[in-house]
């Protein structure tokens, strides 16, 4: 189940343009940020040591665009990528700033509104094809409802299947090298969002015309959010072979939508999932989706991106030495931690045996597992003091 962490690749760090483009704005407030050009942010996340970076269709070609302006900007920004020597982790389409996204994008009720995403969406795909980004991320922002009554959630789900099934043949088509994965929100920006958490996404994934395609794109902040383990969820993704990509962030359970510097809440989490994601050798981007405090300026973007990056590293540089740690592996074996990789039965053949085994729980239920050791030697590790 694990492989041994000296194995594993070096971190690929990618930000969004969005991210540290984000002017700022809210719900309550104008921008607080001057808009950056998407070639500054290439530079300065290649001065900062990012991998690559990630992009909305609309982020760089903003909606409207001639054709010839299109293709004017797309020139400029490969050739920036080029010069800088940033790949692009991941391409995705802006389903959900126009205002004809607002009953929904794949799963509007209006099935105009529906044919228009698709196309939208097509077009981002070969945007994202021409700038050889790795993976393609649905998130359905605007794909859900306040109105219980307004939809039927199964229809929505045929439609939003619909929508997937028909980019994969598109892609076929196409001969594009891309794989998609969803990413799932709970809510915000509508009330409740179809395809709400990383269990969701997965069943749906199963259902498709080729699952072998799709993954899911978790999000520390969406799964928080719904008030469940962000390593559980990335955890069952890694399990079912599914996790394509990641969405770094921080966030407090039972709040808006923070997206705030990965680290900045929930430390020990974070750990965990580094952790996780270093001994399953996970290698595809590690993508913070994540934005400044709105009173940052310039030199606190750059701050902001650089927490990001060095509190993932310093992260996986605990983890490491956490595991490397004597007293660790004494606590893990007092905690048969190694023992629930090992199978419970050897097959068939086995019920006399297994029925016979329920006479022992009184026995069994005299040992301890030693977790408030094991647990404060994680605690000591990410404080310093070990
Ligand atoms: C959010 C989402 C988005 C998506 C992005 C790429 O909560 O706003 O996390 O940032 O990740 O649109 O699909
Ligand atoms: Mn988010
Ligand atoms: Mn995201």
């Amino acid at each position: 189940m694990t492989t041994p962490s000296s194995s594993a690749p070096k971190p690929r760090f990618t930000f969004g343009l969005w991210t540290v483009g984000n002017p700022g704005r809210d719900p309550f407030g104008d921008p607080t940020r001057s808009p950056v050009d998407p070639v500054d942010s290439v530079g300065l996340l290649a001065e900062l040591g990012a991998w690559g970076v990630s992009l909305h269709d609309d982020d760089l070609v903003p909606w409207g665009s001639s054709a010839a302006e299109r293709d004017r900007i797309v020139a400029r920004f490969g050739a920036a990528l080029k010069e800088h020597g940033l790949g692009v982790g991941m391409a995705t389409t802006n389903l959900f700033t126009h205002p004809a996204f607002k009953d929904g994008a794949f799963t509007s009720n209006d099935r105009g509104v529906r044919r228009a995403a698709i196309g939208k969406a097509m077009r981002s795909i070969d945007l994202g094809a021409e700038l050889g980004a790795e993976v393609y991320v649905f998130w359905g922002g605007r794909e859900g409802t306040e109105v219980g009554v307004a939809k039927d959630p199964r229809d929505a789900l045929d439609r939003y299947r619909e929508a997937i099934d028909v980019l994969g043949d598109y892609v076929d088509e196409q001969g594009y090298d891309l794989r998609f994965a969803i990413e799932p929100k709970p809510n915000e920006p509508r009330g409740d969002l179809w395809l709400p958490t990383v269990g969701h996404a997965l069943h749906f994934i199963s259902t498709l015309a080729r699952p072998d395609r799709v993954g899911v794109n978790p999000e520390v902040a969406h799964e928080t959010m719904a008030g469940l383990s962000f390593q559980h969820g990335v955890g069952q993704a890694l399990w079912a072979g599914k996790l394509f990509h990641i969405d770094l962030n921080a966030q407090r359970i039972g709040r808006y939508d923070q997206d705030y510097r990965f680290g900045a809440e929930d430390l020990k989490e974070a750990f965990h999932l580094v952790r996780l994601l270093d001994r399953a050798g996970y290698d595809g981007p590690l993508h913070f989706d994540a934005h400044a405090y709105r009173n940052a300026d310039a030199a606190d973007v750059r701050a902001f991106a650089e927490g990001c990056m060095s509190t993932y590293a310093a992260l996986l540089e605990k983890a490491r030495h956490f595991d490397a740690l004597p007293e660790v592996q004494e606590a893990m074996e007092a905690a048969s931690v190694a023992e629930l990789g090992l199978s419970t039965t050897t097959g068939v053949g086995e019920a006399a045996e297994l029925r016979a085994a329920a006479d022992d729980l009184e026995a069994l239920a005299v040992r301890g597992y030693g977790n408030e050791r094991l647990d404060q030697l994680a605690v000591d590790v990410l404080m310093g003091v070990r």
